[in-house]
């Protein structure tokens, strides 16, 4: 089977299944990424066995779908893309709150995560339920998809009978190496018999999933040489991380080197007996891609994040367009949606599974209008060259003289340096739209209405709330800082300073850390104070896990359960602080610097003024409500086409 090239859509989770039934959204997120160059599009997880009910899951195990499953294989195929379905179950796994009440496993033991018991799949449910697979990938081809990828790492069904930590059984799925891969092995020969012709089977393997007795990388190798012996699989990727506190390895974030599993996959690679591997993990960057091709470490590149933020990349990138993809910047919102049952959606991506997403240009306008855009962070920003990619005169205030805000911020924090991809892409468009740029200018009315604005959109973001409880000599002192101005100021030091630095959470988002890691490189020691029962609740899990790694290596104190106290001393540099539930105050001496990242109240101070002057105006992204970067490019996007 040729490809028309290298790239291939690694398999996400999106969503957009309701009741185990395909939705249109669902197929034309998959057509996008055909229409937008992938050779290869791996699909999310489907219902592949009868004992499998995921509502979020397509129903493949009986004829229910047919016609759904015959479009959406028409619907990728027609492009010249080969559509595979995905093969998984993530057995006793769950990421979500509490128990799994359906779990089903290898053997009785609790899930890493959840503490999830399952419930032991006996010999017959394990033969049914290949059978099923089998059968399963059989009605896929008859409907038009080229193959299917059995999903074997990340901690699922098939990882927890490879791995001895989850499998002590001690039938025919248990036992050494090769009883502990049958329930893997097995699949593939029952789908290779079902299946005829060039139809593919793919398989993502564990390389490295960081756990006592679970899979490292030579086993990884001695796995990965038994399943490709025989010459039945026809491409395989090894992937990081288990269903465990390795979680976080499976999804590498901005805090990972770019193609993070290389070294992990160039190891495995010399064990797979000549079968394609596909790399895999945090590549972004066409040049990376074309890079691991040309060395010869792999034949094929799979993109999941980097597909979802443009799905484009690929033509692109054939035609030499790099500097238009908007970039995945690894921050894991995308997988946060999706654990707490949204549609996938991406930071950087407002429009995905939108049917004009591919290569998306607005349509122009006859006459646009003068727009003036306040506020240069990536609400404004995206506002602004949207408006004037549709025609618009667009004028865009930033008070400071840099654009990109907060997000410009954060990208100088460690870890946050592939932020800069969202603001650079607007800047760069906004540029090329003929957006006129105010820079280092506190947008007044009179600005406005000097510069004809006919429809103004607000997007000055937010400050930091003044925590209640905080000693308030230390506000006139200037001694505690909003976090955004202490990161400003920390951020150009390189020497140390000596001292504590203490950092009041009641933010929990990814930039917070990021401060207390420069904190902690600054000062002799740092704490981190919250009143909640524990950090980052508000960041998801598979960047939680990683950041309390770090803080817990780099040696940063968290403190629970408490707030800010009256009782701090000033003049002795000591900082008071008291538990939420007993009042018991705790101090804090030789306090060197003090910062509080708390919850924002909106810069909106021009709202009224403008409305009393009769401008029409939108108000978007933290200006509006506090929120995320996700609302704020989505609400930008939104505003700059109705305005
Ligand atoms: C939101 C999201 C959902 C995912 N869901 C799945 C899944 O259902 N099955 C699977 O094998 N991998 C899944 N993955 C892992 C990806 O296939 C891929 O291995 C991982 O994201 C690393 O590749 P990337 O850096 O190109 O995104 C998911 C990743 C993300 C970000």
């Amino acid at each position: 089977m040729n490809l028309r090239n290298r790239i291939v859509h690694a398999a996400m989770t999106t969503r957009r299944v309701f009741d185990q039934t395909p939705t249109d959204g669902m197929i034309r997120y998959y057509e996008n990424r055909a229409a937008g160059g992938a050779a290869m599009v791996i699909t999310e997880p489907l219902n592949t066995a009868r004992i499998q009910t995921r509502g979020h899951y397509v129903r493949v195990w009986n004829d229910d779908h047919l016609d759904w499953l015959k479009r959406w294989a028409e619907a990728v195929e027609s492009k010249d893309c080969r559509l595979l379905g995905q093969i998984q179950d993530s057995g006793r796994g769950r990421h979500e709150r509490g128990r799994n009440p359906n779990a089903i496993g290898v053997s009785a033991l609790p899930d890493d995560l959840s503490w999830t018991v399952p419930r032991e799949l006996t010999r017959d449910e394990l033969w049914l339920m290949i059978e099923d697979f089998a059968q399963s990938a059989a009605r896929l081809q008859r409907c038009g998809f080229s193959g299917v990828e059995l999903s074997a790492g990340h901690g699922h069904l098939f990882h927890q009978f490879m791995a001895r930590r989850s499998n002590v059984r001690n039938d025919e799925f248990g036992g050494d190496l090769a009883g502990r891969m049958r329930f893997l092995t097995a699949t593939i020969a029952a789908v290779r018999a079902a299946c005829s012709g060039t139809f593919l089977v793919g398989l993502k393997m564990p390389g490295d999933d960081g756990m006592p007795d679970g899979v490292d990388p030579a086993q990884a190798a001695e796995m990965a040489a038994l399943v490709t012996l025989d010459g039945s699989v026809d491409y395989v990727s090894f992937c990081q991380g288990a269903h465990a506190r390795t979680l976080d390895w499976h999804i590498p974030d901005m805090h990972w080197p770019r193609s993070a599993w290389m070294p992990l996959i160039r190891r495995l690679r010399a064990h797979v007996h000549g079968t394609p591997v596909m790399a895999l993990g945090l590549i972004t960057d066409p040049a990376e891609a074309d890079g691991i091709v040309a060395r010869g470490e792999s034949e094929l590149v799979a993109l999941g994040r980097s597909l979802l933020t443009d799905p484009a990349w690929p033509l692109k990138a054939a035609h030499g367009r790099e500097s238009e993809i908007r970039y995945c910047v690894s921050c894991n919102t995308c997988w946060g949606q999706i654990v707490e049952g949204h549609p996938l959606a991406c930071d950087n991506n407002p429009r995905v599974a939108l049917a004009d997403e591919v290569d998306w240009k607005p349509a122009r306008l006859k006459r646009g209008r003068r727009v003036a855009v306040v506020g240069a962070g990536a609400a404004g920003l995206e506002a602004a060259w949207v408006a004037a990619a549709r025609g618009h005169h667009v004028t865009l205030f930033g008070a400071g003289s840099e654009v990109g805000g907060s997000t410009r911020l954060h990208s100088r924090l460690p870890g946050g340096e592939s932020l800069s991809s969202v603001y650079d892409f607007q800047f760069t468009q906004a540029r090329r739209h003929g957006v006129h740029f105010e820079l280092g200018v506190e947008a007044s009315v009179q600005d406005l209405i000097a510069a004809k604005a006919q429809r103004v959109i607000l997007a000055t973001g937010a400050a930091m709330i003044w925590p209640r409880t905080a000693p308030t000599a230390w506000r006139e002192y200037g001694v505690l800082l909003d976090a955004r101005t202490a990161a400003r100021a920390l951020c150009g030091l390189h020497e140390p300073q000596g001292g504590t630095a203490v950092l009041f959470d009641m933010d929990h988002t990814e930039g917070t850390y990021a401060l207390a890691e420069v904190m902690r490189r600054l000062f002799d020691r740092t704490l981190i104070l919250t009143p909640r029962e524990r950090i980052a609740t508000d960041v998801p899990l598979v960047s939680s896990l990683g950041i309390y790694r770090r803080l817990t290596r780099l040696g940063i104190e968290i403190v629970p359960l408490s707030e800010l106290s009256e009782e701090s001393a000033f003049e002795e540099a000591r900082l008071a602080y008291r538990n939420v539930h007993t009042g018991e105050v705790q101090l804090i001496e030789n306090v060197a610097v003090a910062a509080y990242a708390t919850p924002r109240a909106p810069r909106d101070a021009l709202l009224g003024p403008l409305r009393t002057a009769g401008l029409p105006v939108q108000v978007i992204g933290d200006c509006k409500v506090p929120r995320t970067l996700l609302a704020a490019t989505a609400e930008g996007h939104a505003a700059a086409l109705s305005v």
